[in-house]
Order: structure tokens, then sequence, then C-alpha cells
């Protein structure tokens, strides 16, 4: 009984630690509403300039954000966009366009 409580308190633990930093896609997704204004409503842009983000590795569009954030990609318009999310809405909206095909 005693090893039961102890593998039950052991699974609830590690659900909880990969909830916490496991990406959330549908949280994600409701963030993306402003996005699809220039990245289009499933990831596929229709103007020439703006880039598709459907189907992109997860950690090449983190990154891209994260560096948007910081600066280090220079780009005045997604700077912008970038300044208004957290580490996990980043890691969220990531995860989101990577699931899209
Ligand atoms: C006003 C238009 C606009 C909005 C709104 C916008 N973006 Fe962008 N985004 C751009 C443009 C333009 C680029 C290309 C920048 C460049 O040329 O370096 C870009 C590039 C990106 C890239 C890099 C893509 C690549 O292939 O390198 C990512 C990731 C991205 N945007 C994510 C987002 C997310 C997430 C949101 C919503 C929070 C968002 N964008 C909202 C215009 C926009």
């Amino acid at each position: 009984m005693k090893k039961l409580m102890l593998c039950l308190v052991g699974a609830a633990m590690s659900v909880a630690a990969t909830s916490a930093i496991a990406a959330d896609a549908a949280a994600g997704k409701a963030k993306a509403a402003v996005c699809a204004a220039c990245h289009g409503a499933n990831g596929i842009s229709a103007i020439p300039m703006y880039p598709n983000l459907a189907g992109q590795k997860e950690q090449y569009l983190l990154k891209q954000m994260k560096d948007f954030k910081a600066g280090t990609r220079p780009d005045p318009v997604m700077k912008g966009q970038a300044a208004m999310l957290s580490d996990a809405d980043m890691a969220n909206l990531a995860a989101y366009y990577a699931s899209l095909k």
C-alpha cells in the first residue's frame, strides 16, 4: 500500500513537472489571433513579405521570437509583436505553429 502511494505521488509530480515546462499548443492558438493578421489564419501568410509559420520547426520559431524581442534579429514589426509576449507565450506559439501542416 505504501509503495502504491509513493507511485501515485511520483506520477502526480511528474505530470505537474511536465505541464510546467511543456509548451501548450492550445494556449498558443489562443494567442495567435493577433499574429494571424500578418501570418495567416493557419500560419500560411497571404502577403508575400510575411513568412509562413505553419509547420516550421518549434525550436527555430521560439528562437526567432526571442531574438526579435532581444533585438538580435532586428525587425521593427516583429520587435513590437514579440515585446508583448512572455517566454511561456513564445513557447506556446512555437508549439502551435509547429503543429500546423
Ligand atoms: C504586422 C504584421 C505582423 C504581425 C502582427 C506578426 N508578425 Fe511575425 N513577422 C512579420 C514579418 C514582416 C516578419 C519577417 C521579418 C523579417 O523580415 O525579418 C515576421 C517574422 C516572424 C517570425 C520569423 C519567421 C521566420 O521564418 O524566420 C516569427 C517566428 C514570427 N514572425 C512570429 C509571429 C508571432 C508569433 C506573432 C503574433 C504574436 C507575429 N509574428 C505577428 C510580421 C508580423
